[in-house]
């Protein structure tokens, strides 16, 4: 029987071998028009472990050390483009109307959680920091926690690190917003504050895995990640974040996704495009 498996294994592709991978693990679907993909990507990977093809990465994803390459295979595959204040329009709308109304609910003294759930390289959850740090009027005094979280190693290395290329700096921060929160690094890189960077916690979460022990969390970014999943894992997907996250909560996705078809415990908030709340 195991014979069996382990020749039908074999017979597959190496692009076919990753692509399961990446789905198995990380939900993350790429079509055969993906190939290019695959090997543009795990080109580094390749070079770095001194395979010859990846034929043979694919094999040593069977062999020992075989986790370890997996979850490299799994970081190189994904997407961490991002920049800050994504969109700027839903920025706006959590500022003038989400905010006030989460904030508005809860007892004074009580942290508001927030939780950005693909948070890639950092720029999301350091917008919102800076939002709350140059309007403290918004939280109305209320203290703040910022849990930030991202299946790739990679991506929070350099979201701890918070220091961007100029291209970076330049999608989407304001120039009184540079002004005021970075420096220029020795090696031209601009440094976020270490009292910004300070507000935001780090980890790494699969959104494939229960969060339970995240939350629970007010209000949680899930934003242009869900586009990498097919619609059942969309749901999975949603239905763990669900489950940390406070009944009053606020969801927020991004501008091009939608809930249609999905199985999802959410309702989109009228007239606040990209805001869901939770459903009874
Ligand atoms: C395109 S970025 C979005 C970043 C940010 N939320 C934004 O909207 O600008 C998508 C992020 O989702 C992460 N991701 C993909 N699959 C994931 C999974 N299963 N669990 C957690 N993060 C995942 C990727 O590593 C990547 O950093």
């Amino acid at each position: 029987m195991q014979q069996q498996a382990t020749s039908r294994r074999d017979e597959r592709l190496p692009a076919d071998i990753i692509a399961a991978l990446v789905r198995d693990r990380a939900g993350i679907v790429l079509h055969r028009d993906k190939d290019y993909l695959i090997d543009g990507r795990l080109l580094p990977v390749l070079k770095a472990r001194g395979f010859d093809s990846l034929a043979t990465l694919a094999k040593a994803l069977d062999g020992p050390g075989g986790e370890a390459l997996a979850d490299t295979v799994v970081d190189a595959l994904t997407t961490n483009e991002t920049t800050f204040f994504r969109d700027i329009r839903p920025f706006e709308t959590l500022r003038n109307e989400v905010l006030p109304a989460l904030v508005a609910g809860r007892p004074k003294g009580t942290p508001l959680r927030i939780w950005c759930a693909a948070a890639a390289t950092g720029q999301e959850p350091y917008s919102l920091a800076m939002l709350f740090d140059s309007e403290p009027g918004l939280l109305d005094g209320r203290p703040y926690q910022i849990l930030a979280t991202d299946i790739s190693r990679e991506a929070l290395t350099r979201a701890r690190d918070a220091a961007y290329s100029h291209f970076e700096i330049q999608r989407g921060l304001p120039a009184a917003l540079l002004v005021r929160y970075f420096r220029r690094g020795p090696d031209g890189r601009w440094v976020l504050d270490a009292a910004i960077r300070e507000r935001v916690r780090f980890a790494e979460h699969n959104l494939m895995t229960d969060a339970r022990r995240l939350g629970p969390f007010d209000l949680v970014l899930c934003r242009n990640v869900l586009l990498y999943f097919d619609p059942p894992t969309k749901g999975r997907a949603l239905h763990a974040v669900r489950a940390a996250m406070a009944d009053h909560a606020i969801l927020m996705l991004g501008g091009a996704e939608s809930l249609l078809g999905i199985d999802a415990p959410f309702a989109a908030v009228r007239g606040q495009n990209g805001f869901f709340s939770v459903r009874e």
